[in-house]
């Protein structure tokens, strides 16, 4: 890639484990793939002090337009793309790293209708999802009858309150479903734990999170990867079964692949128009 005027400049909305490791990415290959950073926020800025230098630091994310960000990523809560995700879109292409936000039905109707109006993209990355593109395409062209996701890890590896955390702790004995049912109901109850669900809710439009079941499993034999289950089914007995083991350190919310999703994710983002995108 040459030239500046063929850079895209990138905003990083949080500074996690997934924000650290976007920037760190950015800042070694960036510009090898024509990517320049334009802003780094955490809620918490002195989180940033010594890590990023203090001219990608952006104070206040409402300045975000002074920084002229051609794409915006957010890897911080799902609360993000609640608030800030219809600005953003008004003004550059939004992957939105935490896809459970879009199981409010109004942010999601808000996202589509200004993605379509701005004419930029609303990316959803695939994150641990096998075949969403597939799904997609199934989807568009009238295909899809039903949609299951299950995603199993072990009990220690999610980040539960509530009724869930309390069937995870009891999970450390034996393994146990933890939520069987539309993938709407289970987004809030595990915010952090179903962005794989969500983005199938995403890819399925038609489906979408009341249509596409979701099953949530605890299972203390799994210590060190998560697996990531598919079934989709379509006209005159057609389906499609898959299956995803992603090693995951002990205890990880994040499994070791995800990081690297999310960076094939990005690159994939150079502007798709007023549409979602499953990237
Ligand atoms: N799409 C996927 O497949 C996928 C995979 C992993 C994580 N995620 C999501 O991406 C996000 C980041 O993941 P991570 O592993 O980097 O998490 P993390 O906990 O390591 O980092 C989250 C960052 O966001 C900040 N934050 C937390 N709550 C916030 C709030 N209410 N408002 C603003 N900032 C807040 C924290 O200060 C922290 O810097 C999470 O929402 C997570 O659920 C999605």
């Amino acid at each position: 890639m040459s030239g500046d005027q063929c850079r895209r400049r990138v905003g990083i909305v949080g500074y996690g484990h997934l924000g650290q490791y976007l920037v760190q990415r950015l800042r070694d290959d960036g510009l090898r793939h024509g990517l320049e950073l334009a802003f780094v926020w955490n809620r918490d800025a002195d989180k940033l002090k010594g890590m990023v230098p203090a001219e990608l630091r952006l104070g206040k994310l409402t300045d975000f337009l002074e920084r002229h960000a051609d794409i915006i990523v957010e890897v911080a809560h799902p609360c993000i793309a609640q608030a800030y995700g219809e600005s953003f879109l008004r003004t550059a292409d939004f992957m939105v790293g935490s896809p459970t936000a879009l199981a409010g039905l109004e942010t999601e109707l808000k996202l589509r209708a200004v993605a379509q109006q701005s004419g930029h993209t609303l990316y959803i990355p695939s994150g641990a999802l096998w075949g969403g593109q597939d799904i997609q395409r199934m989807d568009e062209g009238g295909m899809l009858q039903a949609l299951t996701v299950t995603m199993v890890k072990h009990p220690d590896s999610f980040r539960l309150g509530g009724h869930l955390g309390e069937l995870a702790r009891h999970a450390r004995q034996e393994r146990t479903v933890l939520y069987d049912g539309p993938v709407r109901g289970l987004c809030p109850l595990a915010p952090n734990n179903v962005n794989t669900m969500a983005a199938a809710c995403m890819a399925a439009s038609s489906l979408g999170f009341d249509g596409v079941k979701g099953c949530l499993v605890a299972d203390p034999a799994l210590p060190d990867y998560h697996v990531v289950e598919t079934e989709a089914t379509g006209p005159g007995g057609f389906s499609v079964h898959t299956r995803r083991k992603n090693p995951a350190a002990c205890g990880a919310v994040t499994g070791s692949a995800t990081f690297a999703a999310f960076w094939s994710s990005l690159l994939v983002c150079r502007g798709h128009g007023g549409r979602v995108y499953l990237c």
